[in-house]
C-alpha cells in the first residue's frame, strides 16, 4: 500500500506569517499544467497565472489583448497541476476597469471556473472600490503598483517607474490603500529598490518584487524569462537560471537529424 504524503496548501496566512518571520516567498508564473507541476514540486510558494501569457503563451506585444476567458484556460489548467502552491489568477486588461460590478463579476468568474486562490488586479486608488467589492464576496486579492503591463500605452515606455518624487509618493499612498482595503499581498513593479524596501517596511501585508530589489518580502519573475526560453527579454532585474532555448532546439533538432537519417525509431523502438 503507498502513503501519499500530505501536503500543506499555502495561504494567504501562510503569507502574512512568512513576512512576520523575515522568511522571504518565492513566487513565479505558470500558465498550464505540466509546467505548473514542476513549479509547484520545485517549492514555489506562489504560482501567479499572469497576463504575461498574452506574451510568452500567444506572442503578443502586450498583455492587454489576453481576454478573461483564455485566463480561465490557463488557470484552471494549472490549478490541476498544483498541491501546494497558492494559485492567483491575473484579472485581464478590460474585465474589471468598467466598474467594481464588473470587477466582482470577473473575479467571481475566475474562482468558480478555475479552482484558484485568489485574483490579483493592477493600479492603486482607482481600483480600491472593486478591491473591497471582490473582498467583500470573500476573494483575496493582491494588488500591483509600480509598472503596470495593462498600462503601457499610458505610460509609453518599459522604464523604471517611481523615480520622481510625485510618482513615488503616490505609489506609497496607493499601497497603504490597497492594504487597508485589505489586499493580502503587493507586487510592486520596476521601481527603485529604495521605494520598494520603504513599502515593505512600512506595511505589514508582503510586497512582492520584480525588479524592486531585495529589501521587499519576496520575488516573482516570468517563468519562460528565467527558464530562458525567451532570451531576447533581458532586462537588469532578471537573472537567468536555464538557458532552455538553447536546449530545446539542441534537442529538437537532434530528433530531426534522428528522423532524417533513419536512426529514429531503431528496432528496441519498434512493436
Ligand atoms: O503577468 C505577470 O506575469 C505579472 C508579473 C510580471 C508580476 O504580473
Amino acid at each position: 500500500m503507498s502513503v501519499q504524503k500530505e501536503v500543506k496548501r499555502v495561504t494567504t496566512r501562510t503569507l502574512h506569517d512568512m513576512k512576520s518571520r523575515g522568511e522571504k516567498i518565492a513566487m513565479l508564473t505558470a500558465y498550464d499544467f505540466s509546467m505548473a507541476r514542476l513549479v509547484d514540486a520545485a517549492g514555489v510558494d506562489v504560482i501567479l497565472v499572469g497576463d504575461s501569457a498574452s506574451n510568452v503563451m500567444a506572442g503578443h506585444e502586450t498583455t492587454l489583448p489576453i481576454t478573461l476567458d483564455q485566463m480561465i484556460y490557463h488557470a484552471s489548467s494549472v490549478i490541476r497541476g498544483t498541491q501546494r502552491a497558492l494559485v492567483v489568477v491575473d484579472l485581464p486588461f478590460g474585465s474589471y476597469q468598467g466598474n467594481s460590478k464588473e470587477a466582482l463579476t470577473s473575479a467571481i468568474r475566475v474562482m468558480k471556473e478555475t479552482g484558484a486562490h485568489a485574483i490579483k488586479l493592477e493600479g492603486g486608488e482607482e481600483v480600491v472600490e472593486s478591491v473591497k467589492r471582490i473582498l467583500s464576496a470573500g476573494v483575496p486579492v493582491m494588488g500591483h503598483l509600480g509598472l503596470t503591463p495593462q498600462s503601457i500605452y499610458k505610460f509609453g515606455t518599459y522604464v523604471v517607474r517611481a523615480r520622481e518624487e510625485e510618482e513615488a509618493q503616490k505609489l506609497i499612498h496607493d499601497a497603504h490603500l490597497l492594504q487597508e482595503a485589505g489586499c493580502f499581498a503587493i507586487v510592486i513593479e520596476k521601481v527603485p529598490a529604495t521605494l520598494a524596501s520603504r513599502v515593505a517596511s512600512e506595511l505589514s501585508i508582503p510586497i512582492i518584487g520584480i525588479g524592486a530589489g531585495g529589501g521587499v518580502d519576496g520575488q516573482v519573475l516570468v517563468l519562460h524569462d528565467m527558464l530562458g526560453i525567451n532570451t531576447e527579454f533581458k532586462p537588469r532585474f532578471l537573472r537567468s537560471y536555464l538557458n532552455l532555448q538553447e536546449q530545446i532546439t539542441g534537442a529538437i533538432g537532434n530528433y530531426v537529424q534522428d528522423v532524417k537519417s533513419k536512426d529514429f525509431p531503431n528496432a528496441g523502438e519498434s512493436y
